[in-house]
């Protein structure tokens, strides 16, 4: 049978009930049965896609609902330190690892006055914050997100307000984070309390500019021109900063790729990368079949190719040496806390808002987003999990502790294992055929192309020579069978297993709750036999680790 009618078959036999009845019966992890074909990668430590940046797997924190209220700061929980922080969620970022965080938004940042959240706490101004219509207390800041994330163990990337704000005041905050002393804004931060510079490397100049939704949303040469004005007035500062481009909130947008180009032709030389942002959701685009959905990391592939070509034409056209480099600084599932309630803050302080239930096939998809951030290590070196704690995040907090979302455990094995250098290579087995998709969430009529033939297993394969260590990520797409998966090792000999995990499941909708936290969670696998040449199994509907002393 082919693989394309084989898939049709089942999608039948599912919608009859037929098929989730007969997986359940095949075993917890689907492991009994097996399609035929087998998948072959040889893995040479000699090809290399690139090293593989430390920020390719940052996070973000926005003022947004309860990520920063609630989430981070809350004085008056029982984890609460001195300075209101949450221990018990710093703690859980500092175990992550996580090495960059985004702040202070998102949205929120282009109407922000980072001055109304600096200087006694008492004196702040409590201000309606017009994109969330949340209640703003600005009791939390700048220099607390520095001492927030300092004890983290993550560095800041900082959002200017490129909305209600100039480039000079971008670059008042610039002189207040990074000048030692001696000038205005320098001696405000020391005044403050804070007498040594917060040296903030990364800064990311205005947020999603080219959407109609933004506070002071513009034309995209005005914004190239806003945005050279402010490189070159924050570069006097600070010559050593990395500066990141407003690009295109995502193909969805009828600007898509013109915006970034003519952004370009204005700011190319004055800047360091651009910003690329997506969401996916199992929705009229998938056409709510989670085949596809699954398939959905490769339209993030395609998303990097198209902006990185686009970099590299307005390169060619100025003749010039630099190449930018590529911030997938906002990506996630999220399509079901997107509208309605779950948007607007009421005017309140700390609202449930996109407090997003994330399920297994969630995880499944975010752990193939994950491959595909790797596979291009060479051009994206900065990238944000959008967001980090109770807004479309993997860490949701209540007044008792924190609760791990499904998608918490792919984010953590890409932190924990994806080390050192990623490797080319070039997986030969079955697939399945995705021609078309349908409308994504926030077009008004645009689909997207489909992928073709869609491979069951998505493959990374890094190797980290300081630990001595290789690490594989599979994403199994087969919803129904367990995939074997052969690895040939053409110069090195794994000497043993370090882990071998999977999360999988009967299950595709389970979700973690307070009440249930262990629905969605890793599971240890059999160890395969180390070696030259090595044979896996990969439970259907999965996403798994196998990490290899050498
Ligand atoms: O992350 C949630 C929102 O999504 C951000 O505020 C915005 O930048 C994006 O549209």
């Amino acid at each position: 049978m082919k693989a394309v009618s084989r898939r049709r078959f089942l999608k039948k036999a599912s919608q009859s009930g037929l098929a989730l009845a007969a997986s359940s019966a095949l075993g917890r992890f689907g492991l009994t049965q097996s399609a035929p074909r087998v998948t072959r990668v040889v893995i040479d430590s000699g090809r290399e896609i690139a090293p593989i940046d430390r920020h390719l797997f940052g996070s973000f924190l926005e003022h947004l609902g309860r990520a920063i209220y609630e989430g981070i700061y809350d004085p008056k929980s029982k984890f609460a330190d001195g300075n209101g922080l949450r221990t018990d969620v710093m703690k859980e970022v500092r175990n992550l690892g996580v090495p960059i965080v985004r702040y202070p938004g998102g949205n929120f940042v282009s109407g922000y006055h980072w001055l109304d959240g600096v200087g006694p706490k008492k004196d702040r101004p409590t201000v309606l914050d017009r994109a969330w219509n949340t209640l703003e207390t600005n009791q939390f800041g700048t220099n607390e997100f520095i001492t927030w994330a300092r004890l983290a163990g993550t560095e800041p990337l900082f959002g200017l307000n490129f909305g209600t704000a100039s480039a000079e005041d971008a670059a008042a905050l610039v002189e207040y984070c990074n000048v030692s002393k001696g000038t205005k804004w320098s001696e405000l931060r020391r005044s403050h309390g804070y007498e040594q510079p917060h040296n903030v490397k990364y800064w990311c100049v205005g947020n999603e500019m080219d959407g109609p939704w933004q506070i002071g949303h513009m034309p995209a040469r005005e914004y190239g021109i806003k945005a050279t004005d402010a490189a070159r007035q924050m570069r006097v500062l600070d010559s050593s900063i990395k500066l990141i481009a407003c690009g295109s909130s995502g193909p969805f947008m009828p600007t898509y790729i013109e915006w970034d180009r003519t952004v370009l032709e204005e700011c190319y030389d004055e800047v360091d990368g651009i910003s690329l942002h997506r969401y996916f959701g199992n929705t009229e685009e998938t056409g709510n079949d989670s085949s596809i959905y699954l398939a959905m990391n490769l339209a993030m592939d395609r998303q990097i190719q198209e902006i990185a070509s686009v970099c590299d034409t307005v390169r060619a056209h100025k003749r010039s040496n630099k190449q930018l480099f590529l911030s997938f600084d906002e990506w996630n599932v999220w399509y079901r806390a997107r509208g309605g309630e779950a948007t607007d803050g009421h005017g309140k302080v700390a609202p449930h808002l996109l407090e997003e239930p994330y399920n297994l096939e969630d995880a499944l998809l975010v752990g193939g987003l994950a491959n595909s951030l790797i596979r291009h290590s060479d051009r994206v070196k900065v990238a944000c999990l959008a967001q980090l704690v109770n807004v479309i995040a993997p860490i949701m907090t209540d007044e008792n502790g924190i609760l791990r979302q499904s998608i918490y455990y792919p984010y953590a094995w890409a932190l924990k294992y994806a080390r050192g250098r990623a490797l080319s290579i070039a997986p030969d087995g079955p697939g399945y055929e995705v021609t078309s998709l349908g409308r994504p969430i926030e077009s008004t009529g645009v689909t997207a192309p489909g992928f073709g033939n869609v491979p069951y297993l998505d493959i990374v394969a890094t190797l980290d020579p300081e630990k001595n260590t290789a690490a594989i990520l599979v994403l199994n797409r087969d919803l129904e069978n367990a995939r074997d998966l052969e690895i040939i090792w053409h110069d090195l000999t794994p000497t043993g297993v370090v882990t071998f995990e999977t999360i999988s499941g009967p299950d595709l909708k389970a979700v973690n709750t307070f009440a249930e936290p262990k629905r969605v969670v890793p599971q240890t696998l059999e160890n395969p036999k180390a070696g030259s040449r090595m044979s896996l199994k990969l439970p259907a509907r999965s996403y798994s680790v196998l990490s290899l002393a050498l």
